[in-house]
């Protein structure tokens, strides 16, 4: 006696006989027609259902039994069921009598093997019934088609080189020298204290190139661990790894053939992949990780560091030959301090883009404002102005920007930085500008930073050369000329 945790093998058959003939007999019912085929694609039999679309195909139901379908139902995939063995649970089917939702299932025999097949007509208009589902579709669709379009807009004019302000020699200098090499494919090397625009003047670079239309692709070495750096650079094959990395992947050289690899922080670039690097600029040619096999790519390289490559190069931390391969055309890009001219411009450049960013009001700064800013030393260059406007335009719902908006923010308080300035400097207020000869002015200036750093630092000479971004011994060099600076502070 077969018991209930043990069922006779013929009960479990049975129960599975009973289901499909359930599911058969289901399916019939709802669907709106069936029709089954034999071995040969025949037609053997059609539900009364179906016989409601013979009409529109053209046939009588005795010129359509025993047909071969495809002779009557145009674009019908019965046969391919047939002879593949293969179901198709949902098609579109569209021929003369309509569009429908069909499902075709192969049908076998004891043995297995294919006899013939069986088509379901689930839905005919499946156009009106499932017009919300096919609205949507279109809808989404159509919203990727217009996102992807805008992400490629972006990241082509994220900058230009116009995007670099400033009107001073140095700013104009720097802007000339990007628009040279724009021109050019060879390797561009942007030196420059952090803030200083090197990302921005990548991006500009590769928007004045022909390769505007290809991607840039950016690779900051600082922030990737050491020992994910060459499968960064270079990918990895399928299979060489197990686990998340199995299917492989591409690496930057790669993504960005045809276009710009931006290599940021090039100078904390490991040794042992200098001589890796070094190949692939030179040949044009990597090889992904685990691959054995070597790829063409098509890249220009633009790199960016704040670090003094040269003294790496005499120290044994960066390869000789690395360094003379990147230095073809290299960009140096002035620290704020040494174009305190494009501090203004900058500032309402920058303040604008606060307000669009962050939905406020553009606020602009007093006279004394901008006057307190171009005393600052500004070691963190255009990105630090960038945030301390960026505090005081937050921290306040007054319309203007004042002194003491920026008294949290900046190193130099604007009590003494301005005393300090103005004092013992009748000649020249750095902000308002003078008919004198420019050295002149830029040595009045000079001497109202030292003054004003001075004052800050309490007369510490060591802590106002540090503020102001300079050797103390620069520092001494400097105060010699004004010895009257000397008691300031104190
Ligand atoms: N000349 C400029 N005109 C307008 N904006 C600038 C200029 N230089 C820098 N900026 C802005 O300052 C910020 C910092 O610039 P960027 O990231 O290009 O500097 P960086 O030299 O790459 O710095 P780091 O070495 O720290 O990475 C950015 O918001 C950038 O838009
Ligand atoms: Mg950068």
């Amino acid at each position: 006696m077969p018991t209930a945790r043990d069922p006779h093998p013929l009960d479990a058959e049975h129960v599975l006989a009973m289901a499909a003939q359930s599911m058969f007999d289901t399916f019939q019912r709802t669907a709106m027609g069936t029709l089954v085929v034999d071995r040969e694609h025949r037609i053997v039999w059609i539900s009364d259902g179906y016989k409601r679309f013979l009409p529109a195909l053209g046939h009588a139901e005795d010129d359509f039994v025993g047909r071969r379908v495809e002779e009557v139902v145009p674009n019908t995939l019965m046969g391919q069921v047939v002879d593949g063995g293969q179901a198709i649970l949902m098609d579109l089917l569209t021929n003369q009598a309509g569009s429908f939702l069909v499902s075709r299932l192969p049908l076998r025999d004891d043995a297995g093997r294919v006899i013939g097949a069986v088509g379901f007509v689930l839905l005919d208009h499946p156009e009106t019934t499932m017009q919300p589902l096919i609205d949507k579709f279109s809808r989404l669709q159509t919203e990727l088609v217009a996102a992807r379009r805008q992400l490629v807009e972006q990241r082509r004019t994220k900058y230009t080189i116009a995007s670099f302000i400033g009107t001073s020699p140095a700013a104009l200098e720097a802007r000339r020298q990007a628009r040279r090499v724009a021109q050019t494919d060879s390797t561009v090397l942007l030196l420059g204290e952090t803030g200083t625009g090197k990302e921005l003047l990548a991006h500009g670079i590769h928007a004045a190139s022909r390769r505007a239309a290809r991607p840039f692709v950016g690779l900051n070495i600082a922030a990737v661990p050491e020992t994910l750096l060459e499968a960064e650079f270079f990918g990895v094959a399928p299979g060489a790894y197990t686990g998340a990395e199995r299917k492989g992947r591409e690496g930057k050289f790669k993504l960005a053939d045809g276009g710009t690899l931006f290599l940021d922080e090039i100078g904390d670039m490991p040794l042992a992949l200098q001589s890796k690097l070094l190949r692939a600029l030179q040949e044009q040619e990597i090889e992904p990780l685990g691959s054995n096999r070597i790829e063409r790519v098509d890249v220009r390289i633009v790199a960016a560091t704040s670090r003094d490559l040269g003294a790496m190069v005499a120290a044994g931390r960066f390869r000789a030959d690395l360094f003379y391969r990147l230095n073809v055309l290299p960009i140096r890009l002035p620290p704020l301090r040494e174009r305190l001219p494009d501090l203004e411009a900058l500032v309402e450049t920058l303040a604008e883009d606060i307000a669009r960013r962050s939905g406020l009001a553009h606020k602009p700064l007093s006279a004394d404002a901008l006057e307190l800013l171009t005393l600052q030393p500004w070691p963190g260059n255009v990105r630090e102005l960038r945030n301390v406007l960026e505090q005081a335009t937050l921290m306040t719902d007054d319309a203007q920007l004042t002194p003491a908006h920026f008294a949290a923010t900046l190193p130099l308080v604007p009590g003494a930085a301005l005393a300090a300035a103005r004092s013992e400097v009748p000649a020249a207020t750095p902000a308002a500008p003078t008919r004198q000869a420019l050295p002149d002015q830029v040595l009045a200036l000079e001497r109202a930073a030292m003054a004003a750093a001075l004052a800050a630092a309490g007369g510490n000479r060591v802590a106002a050369a540090r503020a102001l971004g300079i050797s103390r011994a620069a520092f001494y060099v400097k105060l010699a000329r004004w010895p009257e600076l000397t008691g300031l502070g104190r």
